[in-house]
């Protein structure tokens, strides 16, 4: 059942910011918290709101789990640092991560495995500082409603039963364009006010199947293309979420008159305003050639490329 919303302008978000405030100091109290900053929208509006609520009880954590979009990590910590004032602490756990979906084709297995090892990850950091009570997370709305029965949202129904950590979710019962209304109330830089939604499991769930490290370097690349040439285009700011992912099968094509067995990186460009539901934007064939080209020349191991026209529902925005 999906809640009513509750934020429509700025002084419902005014309201929500006041009571989130007092909601985080009753919780928190003298305690300590970390907070699992993605760098989206969701997170960032959470810090904004731990900075309200208890300041200097509070600690910025960036995990890389090496499924990052390109030069992703970097963007983060220094729009934090350059834009809000804020340091981060940034913790590459790549490796990690990236062994321990090793050889898992199941989605919702992927989704579980990564849900648990995030939470081990942070209570790891919150041991480095002294009385940590409360792991932060910006989870929203469509996270929880989704989790209980279309597919396991990491920060949700990936949680492991046991933690040694608090869970402090001020924005549980929002949805995403709520939340861009309460970061607009609280001076979100436009770069992260208006990034794109991105999962918190990355291109694990973009890099289908079992996941392997040239599949994943080739959705990371054939991604980076992409948004490169929408920005060219002045697509960026039109189209609500942009991405390709990579099957894990491959098809028979040509190179230089020899037989090549490689795989195809599909394109989804999606206009939505709160995740639940999403249309097709209709993007120009010319920037979808070029994208084409481009992938085609400079994406190892891919011989084609194709476009999912498919809305929500019947599809979902990631295919896993
Ligand atoms: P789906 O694929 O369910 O995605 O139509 C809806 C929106 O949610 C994003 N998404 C996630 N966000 N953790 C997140 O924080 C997740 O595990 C997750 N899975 C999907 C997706 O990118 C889309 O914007």
């Amino acid at each position: 059942m999906s809640l009513k919303k509750r934020i429509r302008d700025e002084n419902d978000a005014r309201c929500f910011i006041n009571s989130a405030v007092d909601e985080i100091k009753n919780k928190v109290k003298k305690g300590k918290v970390i907070l699992a900053l993605s760098g989206g929208v969701d997170s960032s509006v959470s810090s904004l709101l731990l900075k309200m609520a208890v300041p200097g009880q509070y600690t910025l954590i960036h995990i890389n789990h090496g499924f990052m979009r390109q030069n992703e990590s970097k963007e983060i910590i220094d729009l934090f640092k350059n834009r809000l004032k804020s340091s981060v602490v940034y913790v590459d756990e790549s490796d990690k991560f990236i062994s321990s979906i090793e050889g898992v084709s199941n989605p919702e297995k992927k989704r579980k495995i990564i849900g648990e090892l995030f939470i081990r990850v942070f209570e790891k950091q919150a041991d480095k500082i002294k009385g940590v009570t409360h792991l932060s997370m910006g989870t929203i709305y469509p996270d929880v409603s989704e989790s209980k029965g279309v597919k396991t949202h990491h920060n949700v129904g990936g949680l492991p039963e046991q933690m040694n950590l608090k869970v402090l979710e001020p924005l549980r019962q929002l949805y995403k364009d709520e939340v861009r209304l309460v970061g607009k109330v609280l001076n979100l830089p436009p770069e992260i006010l208006y990034r794109q939604p991105f999962p918190g499991p990355g291109l694990a769930v973009r890099c289908l199947g079992a996941v392997t490290r040239d599949r994943l370097e080739a959705v990371r690349k054939s991604d980076a293309i992409l948004r490169e040439e929408f920005k060219k285009s002045g697509l960026e700011d039109k189209v609500w979420q942009y991405f390709t992912l990579i099957p894990d099968y491959r098809s028979t094509g040509v190179k230089k008159g020899k037989r090549t067995f490689e795989y195809p990186v599909i394109i989804r460009a999606v206009n939505s305003s709160d995740t639940t539901e999403c249309c097709i934007k209709k993007i120009p064939y010319k920037v979808l050639f070029v994208v084409t080209n481009r992938i085609l020349s400079e994406v190892d191991g891919v011989n084609r490329v194709l476009y999912d026209l498919s809305p929500k529902p019947p599809a979902t925005i990631e295919w896993e």
